[in-house]
């Protein structure tokens, strides 16, 4: 018998509200009991893509809204291939942003319905399990002034929030909400809680295709 799937597990949040340093003690918790897993994050700056998203981000180029949206999404689409492959070897996959900030960003964009932003991530591999780490506003402030890049402003990341909370009454999604106030180590325990129920879950499932 072909060997047990990875799981997809994705962590998505506002700005500032620890993702990353989430998915790195995630990775490392998960390595260290003997699993076969590996980080991955979007935007991926280092394709040829990517390269022109991140020009794009530290505003050294500006391109048009429809535009840079189908870029984010085929930045995904083009490690679809990369990600099918790892988790077909059992390796599992934590995800630094997926669909749901593409859709969240551009949607908070004046005249970009949820609906259109949704179409061209329509099928990519469904995540077994996406946790929104939940920060306010004020407490976002607290952890320092936004950086440099463009979407970094505290009016455009309510609006970003507001979307993500659109996004997760799709019950057809396995959304955990994480409450990311606590401390480093009380939300790594969650994550990791939830996470080891995803990938015992998963290994025994087809992959699925997001918002199909
Ligand atoms: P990062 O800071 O996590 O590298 O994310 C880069 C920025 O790109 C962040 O402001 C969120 C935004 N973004 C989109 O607008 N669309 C997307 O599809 C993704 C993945 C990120």
């Amino acid at each position: 018998m072909a060997c047990k799937r990875g799981a997809l597990i994705v962590l998505e949040g506002v700005d500032r509200a620890g993702k990353t340093t989430q998915c790195n003690k995630l990775v490392q918790s998960l390595q260290q009991s003997g699993r076969a897993v590996e980080m991955m994050r979007f935007p991926d700056r280092t394709t040829i893509i990517g390269q022109l998203i991140n020009a794009y981000l530290e505003k050294k180029s500006d391109l048009e809204d429809h535009t840079v949206h189908l870029l984010f999404s085929a930045n995904r689409w083009e490690l679809v291939p990369l990600i099918k492959k790892k988790l077909e070897q059992g390796t599992t996959l934590v995800v630094d942003r997926y669909a749901f900030s593409g859709v969240a960003f551009t949607s908070a964009k004046p005249g970009f319905s949820l609906d259109w932003c949704k179409k061209p991530d329509v099928g990519l591999p469904k995540p077994d399990l996406v946790m929104f780490l939940q920060l306010s506003p004020a407490e976002a402030a607290l952890r320092g002034q936004f950086g440099e890049e463009r979407y970094e402003t505290s009016a455009f990341q309510r609006a970003v929030q507001q979307k993500f909370e659109h996004l997760m009454k799709d019950l057809s999604v396995n959304w955990q909400v994480i409450d990311a106030s606590q401390s480093v180590e009380d939300v790594h325990k969650q994550i990791a809680y939830h996470s080891l129920n995803a990938i015992n879950t998963a290994q025994n499932l087809p992959l699925g295709e997001l918002w199909k």
